[in-house]
């Protein structure tokens, strides 16, 4: 390397030819540990009245010189807000990182990590020796993973999806639907708000029903959580539309197995909702990419699709794709597509 830079060196000082991007990655990966071990010690939820370094490290049982430091840091990033020698959480982190707040992504953040660390920690290993068997797959369905999804919903895919639903006809005369892995019950929450004739029974594993979704569905009527295994039990019938958000990412055999049963448990000119990511264009979708290379280091084969296989699947399993809408931005690549049961 020296040898080439002492060869080219005239070139050298008199170009532009910086390269800034290795740098903002890297520094990226900075803050998002700063941002996280503050979230794992309570750091924000201290910070809500303001704390010197010395009182906050006390509480904390930390060290005063590394609260300091770390401090320091969260206000470069705009998380603190320094008040003379004393810190207070800036107006973002009292919105997205105080778990009182609707909009809290703690939980996001704490999967976030445990990705890195199971997933992408692995991918050199995975690289030479092919893929790596983690966790069961099931296991990773736990809380923190149904309390992620819901925060990212939250933050964009809820009230992107609820837009294009609002809009849809069939949405509006439903009367009954499935969100098929449903989880938390956001969306279910959210479809029986804007359509008050809508009954939503939840599908999910019996973990995730337990431990999370009966809890948020407790007193709304009209919606049931049915627990069980959407490979092997049956979905129950009658649905004018079955809603499916992140869960089809499944290799193609499991996936048109899946989207039979599907079928026919929708009432006759009923709709399929699917709401994923998908690979279209791999510049424009590099959240996707990523995410698919993310499976893949844990066994995951081909679990994402484009648009156009993804739709030539539904059609092979009996469904007429009626439209496809792009909710995604630049770090989320879904696309709503809707389907009719033919
Ligand atoms: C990525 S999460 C998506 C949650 C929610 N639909 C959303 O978009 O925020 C996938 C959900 O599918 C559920 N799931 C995965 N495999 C399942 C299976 N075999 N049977 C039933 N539910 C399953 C998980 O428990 C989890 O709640």
């Amino acid at each position: 390397m020296l040898e080439n830079v002492k060869l080219n060196l005239g070139q050298l000082v008199e170009s532009d030819g910086y390269f800034w991007p290795i740098r903002e990655l890297s520094i990226a990966v900075d803050a998002f540990h700063a941002i996280s071990s503050a979230l794992e010690l309570g750091l924000f939820q201290c910070l809500q009245k303001p704390k010197n370094p010395q009182e906050l490290a006390r509480i904390l049982n930390l060290h005063p010189g590394m609260t300091e430091k770390l401090c320091q840091a969260l206000t470069s990033l705009g998380y603190l807000t320094k008040v003379e020698d004393c810190y207070i959480l800036s107006e973002v982190a009292r919105t997205f990182l105080i778990d009182t707040s609707p909009y809290y992504q703690g939980n996001l953040i704490r999967l976030l990590k445990r990705t890195q660390e199971t997933r992408w920690r692995n991918l050199s290993k995975a690289l030479k020796e092919g893929p790596i068997e983690v966790q069961a797959h099931q296991d990773v369905f736990d809380v923190n993973f149904s309390l992620a999804m819901a925060e990212g919903a939250v933050c964009g895919s809820l009230q992107k999806t609820i837009r294009v639903l609002r809009d849809l006809p069939q949405f509006q005369r439903a009367k009954r639907c499935l969100d098929l892995g449903g989880c938390h019950g956001l969306y279910a929450l959210a479809f029986t708000m804007i359509n008050p004739e809508l009954s939503v029974v939840i599908f999910d594993l019996p973990n995730v029903i337990n431990a999370v979704t009966t809890k948020v569905i407790s007193g709304s009527e009209r919606i049931a959580a049915l627990a069980g295994d959407f490979n092997r039990d049956e979905l129950g019938d009658g649905y004018d539309f079955i809603f499916a958000s992140d869960v089809l990412y499944m290799p193609e055999a499991a996936l048109k197995a899946l989207l039979l049963k599907i079928k026919n448990s929708l009432n006759d000119g009923g709709l399929l909702i699917s709401k994923h990511y998908h690979i279209d264009n791999l510049k424009e979708d590099s959240a996707a990419v990523l995410f698919d290379l993310m499976f893949a280091v844990t066994g995951g084969g081909n679990r994402i699709y484009s648009t156009s296989k993804f739709s030539h699947f539904l059609e092979s399993c009996g469904f007429s794709v009626m439209r496809v809408e792009d909710i995604g931005n630049h770090v989320s690549r879904s696309k709503i597509v809707i389907a009719e049961k033919v």
